[in-house]
């Protein structure tokens, strides 16, 4: 059994896996910009983030482990925030990673804050978030999350169904507060993401359509209940897009629905909130335009679309979550097990896998990973990085080309694992969710701390 090594890539005539994996980098110990977080560096050959070792952070805090480098997350704020500028407002949707250091670090960069449920209303209450800086989204929200959103003041709320703007109306009744309320419109968009990534298309689960003329409808009921201030329209189209063509169309659409709101209810919209979905780089291969790109793109198509109406231009959101949070952290994993399956690829387990990233299964992301404890001169190998995990769809990195003397002990790193990985992290197979740490203001330290098996055990109480 040997290991595959390939000096200069794959040579004519190997047997190769059929989904192809990319060339292996020139220099195997190259931190790729781009990937990393902006605080990332190879000192002596070994990972450094915000200025910490990352063995000593296995040492000290275990492996798996989520390193988020917190001056990365303000960093990009900063980008959304000066990009879009004072007269526009950048929400960080806590989808993508919500505990309170983030929402607190987001919020004092100047962010407003997303949440879908009442559990992220509750984090973003306790993080401090100003309650009018919060929006609540969500398809399905239960009567208690409204009451709670609506009794705590949050800034906005977006209705999602016809059941929901009569159950607001209720509550701000009942409570005499009048919230303001965006409407989530489907504009049948067909973002260029992964198909579950994909939120504006006509047969899925979220807002009204425009189509069919539900999105109108919605208009109407909230501009009719006393208690409800119709703050403007709401469009999400997807996530992962780098393309700003489809955010073109959306607007272009939302834009004929406020020219009809005007011409039926005499009313200009104040906001229009296009939602988020601005792309990362997860591989080398990947190039997201910048804040400022999206910015200028995005605001350019507004103020064309709303000249072209005769509108006067709303003020516009954005809710970038992955953009945020993604780029921030890596995830470090201790290596088990090495294990060549001759002919094809070596096989390396690592101590976490799909329970704290299931977007590999899911989405069939593609992910890059290094060896981060040591550097190597070995010849790079052709590996597929694996979990714990009784599924074999369970992988982290599908093709990842790591240093042939790659040894149990090991500790490798995968970037741009902020958004999406925590969030998503599950117990599956009774594996405890790893720690969060914060790295590069100060020393290290927990922002969510590891479970363990007894915090497992004490939610057994059969
Ligand atoms: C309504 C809404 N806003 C914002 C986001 C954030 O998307 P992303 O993290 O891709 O920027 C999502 C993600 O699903 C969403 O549903």
């Amino acid at each position: 059994m040997s290991r595959i090594a390939h000096p200069a890539g794959p040579r004519h005539g190997e047997v190769l896996p059929a989904d192809h994996p990319p060339a292996p980098p020139a220099e195997l110990n190259a931190l790729h910009p781009g990937i990393w977080p902006r605080g990332a560096r190879r000192d002596g050959g070994v990972l450094t983030i915000g200025g910490a070792d990352v063995r000593e952070l296995a040492e000290r805090f275990g492996t798996p482990l989520y390193v988020c480098d917190e001056q990365d997350v303000r960093s990009r704020c900063r980008d959304y925030t000066d990009a879009f500028g004072p007269d526009d407002r950048v929400c960080y949707a806590a989808k993508a990673f919500c505990c309170r250091a983030m929402l607190r670090w987001v919020s004092s960069e100047g962010l407003g804050v997303d949440v879908c449920t009442g559990g992220e209303l509750e984090v973003a209450l306790s993080a401090g978030v100003p309650p009018r800086q919060i929006t609540m989204h969500g398809n399905n929200k239960a009567q208690g999350e409204l009451a709670r959103a609506v009794g705590a003041g949050i800034g906005h709320v977006v209705a999602d169904s016809f059941e929901e703007i009569a159950r607001l109306a209720f509550l701000a009744e009942d409570a005499a507060v009048t919230p303001n309320v965006l409407v989530r419109v489907t504009t049948g968009v067909e973002a260029t993401t992964h198909e579950f990534m994909a939120t504006a298309h006509d047969d899925q689960k979220f807002g009204f359509s425009l189509a069919s003329g539900a999105a109108d409808e919605a208009v109407r009921r909230v501009i009719a209940c006393p208690d409800l201030n119709f703050a403007g329209l709401h469009s999400h189209i997807g996530s992962q897009i780098f393309d700003t063509a489809g955010f073109e169309v959306a607007a272009h659409r939302v834009v004929g629905l406020a020219v009809r709101i005007r011409d039926e209810h005499g009313i200009d919209i104040a906001e229009l909130d296009l939602g988020g979905g601005f792309g990362i780089a997860y591989t080398r291969d990947d190039d997201p335009p910048a804040a400022k790109d999206v910015a200028q793109s995005l605001r350019g198509i507004v103020d064309a679309q709303c000249a072209a109406a005769g509108l006067p231009r709303p003020r516009l959101t954005v809710e970038p979550g992955r953009a945020i949070a993604g780029p921030s952290t890596v995830t470090l994993y201790r290596v088990g097990t090495v294990k060549d399956v001759d002919g094809l690829r070596t096989y390396v387990s690592v101590d976490g896998g799909m329970s704290d990233n299931i977007r590999t299964a899911l989405y069939d992301a593609d992910y890059e990973c290094a060896l981060a404890s040591r550097a190597s001169s070995a010849p790079p190998m052709l590996s597929r990085v694996v979990g714990v995990h009784c599924e074999s769809g369970d992988i982290v990195v599908r093709h990842a080309w790591l240093p042939a003397d790659l040894a149990p002990g090991d500790l490798l790193a995968v970037p741009a694992t902020g958004a999406y990985c925590r969030s998503l992290a599950s117990n599956y197979n009774h594996v405890p969710r790893p720690a969060v740490v914060a790295v590069g203001d100060g020393a290290p330290r927990e922002i969510v701390r590891r479970e363990t098996l007894d915090d497992l055990l004490a939610l057994d109480v059969g």
